[in-house]
């Protein structure tokens, strides 16, 4: 069973999918779970009322980095009332894009600080994006480990080995999205291969970044199957054991989510 530790059922939903098929179809592909991300607290009610309706539907609570502007956090204490809700197990989507750059750079930092905060101190792991910010996440992961321990995950990673390296070394998880099966992915192949196993997660980002062979497609949860197989091609292992590695590494880390509602 494989779990999609990083997808978007609510943008799914808001370009007319029904969530019900969404699932089923990704347990007919043996996607026993999910987490539907967060990443804007004036949504965050859609989000959380997904998680609620399917058992296999986790969930996140966070701002992402493009809406820091508008809804950056400067202290964790939001973030913490809603990260009482059962179904949430992790805080973020939060972290670092000065590729696009859609909020100012400080306001992104600020935001990111208060979502470490809040993971930090509800025991949940936080989910990190980063784009053209590798020094300066590694920078704040490390200063932020250094005033207490939290767990995390840089998800849809798509770095360098040194972010890889550096990340790994602060404790975090890994986790691929669609990308590695791109054709161009050649370095982020090769960096997967460098990761230990029991560090990695897999997930889809869905709607975005459909994996070969399904790219250009809307992705969907089911679609994190190739991704995986791929991946188990990289690291000379069956697609069985992968499996059964990444979802052992998923509820390792997402420790709130509960293993008996994977179906
Ligand atoms: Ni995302």
């Amino acid at each position: 069973m494989l779990i999609d530790s990083h997808c978007h059922l609510d943008f799914l939903e808001r370009e007319g999918d029904d969530l019900a098929g969404v699932v089923a179809r990704a347990r007919s592909a043996d996607v026993g779970g999910m987490v539907t991300i967060g990443t804007k607290l004036s949504e965050i009610d859609k989000v959380i009322a997904i998680a609620e309706r399917f058992p296999q539907v986790w969930c996140s609570v966070g701002v992402h980095p493009h809406e820091a502007r508008e809804q950056g956090q400067k202290t964790p204490d939001r973030l913490l009332a809603l990260a009482r809700h059962p179904k949430v197990v992790g805080i973020g989507e939060t972290g670092l894009d000065y590729f696009y750059e859609h909020s100012p750079r400080e306001e992104q930092r600020e935001s990111f600080r208060a979502h470490i905060a809040a993971a930090r101190s509800a025991r949940l792991p936080v989910i990190v994006h980063s784009r053209d910010a590798e020094e300066e996440t590694l920078k704040i992961l490390a200063e932020e480990q250094g005033k207490g321990a939290f767990a995390g995950v840089i998800h849809c990673f798509s770095g360098s080995t040194t972010l890889a390296e550096g990340a790994l070394a602060l404790g975090m998880s890994i986790s691929l999205a669609g990308i590695l099966t791109f054709k161009k992915a050649e370095d982020l192949r090769k960096t997967a291969g460098k990761i230990p196993l029991e560090r990695l997660l897999v997930e889809t980002d869905s709607p975005y970044l459909a994996p070969v062979p399904k790219r250009g497609k809307r992705n969907e949860p089911a679609f994190v199957a190739h991704t995986a197989a791929l991946l188990a091609e990289i690291k000379g292992v069956a697609p069985a054991e992968l499996a059964a590695i990444t979802t052992e590494n998923f509820f390792r880390l997402f420790s709130r989510a509960e293993r008996s509602l994977a179906a």
